[in-house]
């Protein structure tokens, strides 16, 4: 499925106009669906399930259109893409201060799942591992585990524009399989960086990781965050102006785990991947991107989806700090005044 869609237009409409952007996101999917490299995940049998076929990219502009090709309705476990989502949510609940204090924002070239914290500290290397993640839905308000998934169903829906739902299979088989997610957990609980509930906050994380999304809502998602915390269909706040930098700057230097250096060296902006094949990335003020593809390199990352990001990038002179007369400009390929 190839559309183009206005992002005012119900979300299974679809448009036959051709804007040079929409040809571009064609040809990148062209150009990486033949690429086979990785694998899918399969810790848990559901995981296992997805065809590595399935690819999808979409894009999505502050101001109001998307550009899309491939699959992008088709429906994936977000995983850890949630980490930086409930990052925001924790800031909005305890601000920055109370929230450094739990969780650090240092790059780790540990894996996402180690078992690991901070020796100085006991804090988290950071909010995008899984220890960080943790400690970050520890800290989600609420009273009782039913308040406290509410919240974060809602939060998302303000994100995507849309109600979600959890894939209770897989969020089953997480909780009877993760225990290292467990050991991180309590090892944490020993050292009093998260609060007695933690059964409570495990089986949060579990249901957030387990929450669908396609690549459109990924690429909603990012807008919101490229828009400064509001969502560019909806025109609804899901974030906090203050706390967008916040995020995105642990996206840029921890969303990648370890391969995060070499990340913000090739592509230069915020991004977050998850094993359920996912990554989302922003431009600020630019672009929010969603790509799905669920073959992953041996780090957790989706290979297609990290091509495409830095083809986007690159062509377009989007890294951070790209002074050089980029291959083509934005501006021509989509409209100026829609930018
Ligand atoms: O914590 C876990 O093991 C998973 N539910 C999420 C991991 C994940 O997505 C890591 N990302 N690449």
């Amino acid at each position: 499925m190839v559309d183009n869609q206005d992002l005012n237009s119900s979300p299974s409409s679809t448009s036959t106009i051709a804007s040079p952007f929409y040809n571009y996101l064609q040809e990148l999917y062209e150009r990486y669906q033949c690429l086979d490299d990785g694998t899918v995940a399969n810790y848990i049998p559901e995981l296992a399930l997805a065809n590595p076929q399935w690819f999808g990219i979409c894009v999505v502009i502050p101001k109001g259109k998307f550009f899309q090709a491939g699959e992008c309705q088709r429906l994936f476990t977000i995983q850890s893409i949630s980490k930086a989502f409930i990052y925001g949510m924790a800031l909005e609940d305890h601000g920055r201060d109370y929230v450094n204090c739990k969780v650090s924002v240092e790059p780790t070239v540990e894996e996402f799942n180690s078992i690991v914290l901070d020796e100085k500290t006991n804090r988290p290397y950071n909010p995008m591992v899984n220890a960080g993640a943790i400690a970050t839905t520890d800290l989600i308000k609420g009273n009782g585990a039913t308040e406290r998934l509410k919240r974060i169903l809602h939060v998302f829906r303000l994100y995507t524009g849309r109600d979600l739902d959890i894939n209770v299979p897989v969020f089953l088989s997480e909780r009877s399989t993760n225990n290292r997610n467990r050991a991180i957990a309590y090892l944490m609980l020993n050292f009093g960086m998260v609060t007695e509930r933690i059964e409570e906050t495990l089986d949060l994380y579990f249901q957030q990781c387990s929450i669908m999304i396609n690549a459109r809502d990924l690429a909603v998602m990012t807008a919101t965050l490229a828009n400064g915390g509001i969502n560019p269909i909806t025109g609804e706040r899901a974030l906090d102006e203050r706390y967008v930098q916040d995020v995105l700057s642990v996206m840029l230097t921890c969303g990648m785990y370890n391969y995060s250096g070499e990340w913000v060296y090739r592509v230069g902006i915020p991004a977050k991947s998850g094993v359920g094949g996912g990554i989302g990335a922003i431009v600020p003020g630019k672009l929010g991107i969603g790509t799905f593809s669920p073959l992953l390199d041996t780090r957790g990352n989706s290979v297609r989806g990290m091509k495409v990001c830095e083809d986007i990038a690159q062509d377009f002179g989007l890294h951070l700090f790209n002074v050089a007369q980029p291959k083509y400009n934005l501006q021509d390929w989509i409209e100026p005044n829609e930018l």
